[in-house]
């Protein structure tokens, strides 16, 4: 009897066991889809608890397809932007109009296709003196219209380079130890070029949803030596220092990133 080769496919992979919960798909889209009802639910849950929804996303290449997606994709038609207050998780200390800044391209993406108020679009002036305490001021001042213990992000989207840093927190780096302030400045040998303005742990493990995208073959060596590893090992491995105390760390990996093959 002939075999039909398509039941010889398996789409399973194997999924490397980070610390939290962890989203699989098959390629972007997929990805993209479950974090972006991920971030759908989150926001209208947190607008109507609140009145409004604190988000801070990453720059860095990963996520701007996903940006683009939030866009086009009508199932995330009703994101509440006019209830959001939208951050940025680091930035490279360049000028607004320079290709390298973060904000730039978010902008660009997000901000001049939503109708988000003015004052709830949050840029990092990271060329200017002062920028870190300035932001750090800022959030303060904004979160303190809530509740107290709901003065915190609502979510956070993070990528994590191939040198395992997250956000602009680089392996020992000055930043990673910084225990008072919500943003500082980051600069060293191990800090790649522009030096950074950047959230910090204190910040960023305070928030209530920790979401990580990490897609391509090529995040794959990193991925499992951060599954292998523990929060001991921050110093060297920062996104390992990602552990939440009282909100939610959620991974969304490609099958690619996952198996270090990419799709042909
Ligand atoms: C940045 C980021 C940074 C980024 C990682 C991954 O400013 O570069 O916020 O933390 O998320 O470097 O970058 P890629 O998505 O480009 O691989």
């Amino acid at each position: 009897m002939a075999i039909d080769p398509y039941d010889l496919v398996d789409d399973s992979f194997a999924v490397p066991a980070l610390p939290g919960r962890v989203v699989t798909g098959a390629d972007a889209d997929d990805v993209h889809g479950s974090l972006g009802a991920d971030l759908l639910l989150q926001a209208n849950n947190c607008v109507r608890a609140h009145g409004d929804f604190h988000l801070a996303l990453s720059g860095g290449s990963t996520p701007l397809p996903f940006y683009r997606c939030l866009m086009v994709d009508p199932r995330f038609r009703q994101l509440p932007w006019e209830r959001t207050h939208l951050w940025i998780v680091d930035e490279r200390c360049v000028a607004p109009d320079d290709d390298r800044c973060n904000f730039l391209h978010i902008r660009e993406t997000i901000v001049e296709h939503v109708d988000i108020p003015p004052q709830q679009v949050h840029p990092m002036d990271a060329h200017l003196p002062g920028a870190a305490a300035a932001y750090d001021r800022a959030l303060r001042e904004t979160l303190a219209w809530r509740e107290v213990g709901h003065d915190r992000l609502d979510f956070v989207l993070l990528g994590m380079g191939g040198d395992g840093h997250t956000a602009s927190l680089f392996p020992h780096s000055p930043a990673l130890v910084e225990p008072e302030a919500l943003v500082v400045a980051n600069d060293g040998p191990t800090v790649t070029p522009p030096a950074r303005i950047t959230m910090t742990y204190r910040l960023l493990n305070a928030s209530r949803f920790v979401a990580v995208l990490v897609m391509g073959a090529s995040k794959h060596a990193m991925l499992e030596r951060v599954a292998r590893a523990d929060a001991e090992d921050a110093a060297s491995l920062p996104i390992r220092g990602i552990v939440p105390t009282g909100g939610e760390l959620r991974w969304y990996l490609d099958r690619a990133a996952c198996t270090g093959v990419q799709a042909p």
